[in-house]
């Protein structure tokens, strides 16, 4: 296939790159675009030096478009990248609500891919990290009602977030004023409950975005969903505490022993020996880690558990790679 990346020198893109690498995708041409601002600069792909080039403002000529370069761009030149007939597999939020545009897990809904109209939607991270655990609870207990609290990384916020975070934990480790551009306050030392916009219903974009994207994903418009977004100091992956209320009869046991058979999740929940999904050991894995699984003491037939997942990856660049997959 003939790849090409949009947004190559982000957070997201630098990912794609090593994902496509990594899982052996077969790539016949990679071209990488970005800014201009990066025009020229040379990034190596299987051992190959490839240059950065602008990002065309007409059709990209590749087979599939993995682009990550936020959702003004996307909302305004998606269209124009597939009018030749490539695939644009879309990791911003611009077309995800469009009824006319997919929006994937592949194991999930990897059937949704086929209806593509040259767009495909690749989710919010907090969203992707969460429903590859919850899909498979909900196929075997039914999910009626889930709340959500999320402890997202700076990665969330790209590679200016991650360096934001390292640049003013020096300055506030080395006494000097500690200031914030990307986020709305200092990150270091501090917790955020304000991701994205606020709505009118209180919640913000990112909150709604778990709700939204959920129900579509799973095709299931009624589905009872509440989350609170927050921003915390750390550098990648995302974790999540969620109650999750079931119609059918669920266990803890009953429920691990569907986790341990689900793809794209790993079971880390052994309390006893100090294990239990956190962004460290999230870091750089392919799976989403779900552990702390426990009966909920305020619900009857409810559920409390805990992931981790690299917000980089299945949050974005790993699933983007997966949905090219079902394109091959
Ligand atoms: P650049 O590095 O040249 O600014 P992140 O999410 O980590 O901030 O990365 C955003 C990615 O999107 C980067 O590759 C960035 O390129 C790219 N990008 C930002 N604005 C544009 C734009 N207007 N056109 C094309 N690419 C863009």
């Amino acid at each position: 296939m003939r790849v090409a990346i949009v947004g190559a020198t982000g957070a997201v893109g630098k990912e794609l790159i090593k994902v496509l690498e990594e899982r052996d995708f077969p790539v016949s041409e990679l071209r990488l675009f970005a800014s201009p601002r990066s025009a020229g600069k040379t990034v190596t792909f299987r051992g190959e030096p490839l240059t950065v080039e602008v990002t065309p403002e007409g059709p990209i000529p590749a087979d599939v478009v993995l682009a990550s370069a936020g959702g003004g761009v996307s909302k305004k030149l998606a269209p124009l990248w597939s009018s030749a007939g490539a695939v644009v597999v879309d990791n911003s939020s611009a077309w995800r609500y469009d009824p006319e545009v997919p929006l994937v897990i592949p194991e999930i809904n990897p059937e949704s891919a086929r209806a593509h109209q040259g767009i495909i939607a690749n989710p919010n991270c907090t969203t992707a990290i969460l429903a590859v655990a919850l899909w498979p609870l909900h196929k075997a207990f039914g999910a009626t009602h889930v709340v959500v609290s999320t402890y997202q990384a700076t990665s969330g916020a790209g590679a200016e977030g991650m360096q934001e975070l390292l640049d003013e934990t020096r300055n506030h480790l080395e006494g000097r004023p500690v200031g914030h551009k990307v986020f709305q306050h200092p990150i270091p030392f501090n917790v955020i409950p304000h991701i994205d916009a606020f709505q009118e219903n209180g919640y913000t974009r990112e909150e709604m975005k778990v709700v939204w994207e959920t129900r579509k994903i799973f095709g299931e418009p009624e589905m009872k969903i509440s989350c609170t977004a927050v921003r915390i100091p750390t550098l990648r992956a995302h974790s999540e505490a969620a109650t999750v209320l079931f119609e059918r009869p669920v266990t803890p046991e009953a429920a691990r022993a569907v986790l341990e058979e689900a793809p794209g999740v790993e079971v880390v929940d052994e309390p006893e020996r100090n294990r239990y999904p956190m962004p460290l050991s999230a870091t750089g894995k392919w799976d989403v880690e779900v552990g702390r699984i426990r009966k909920n003491l305020a619900f009857g037939n409810a559920l409390d558990f805990f992931v981790s997942g690299d917000q980089l990856l299945k949050g974005a660049a790993l699933n983007a790679v997966q949905i090219a997959e079902l394109l091959l």
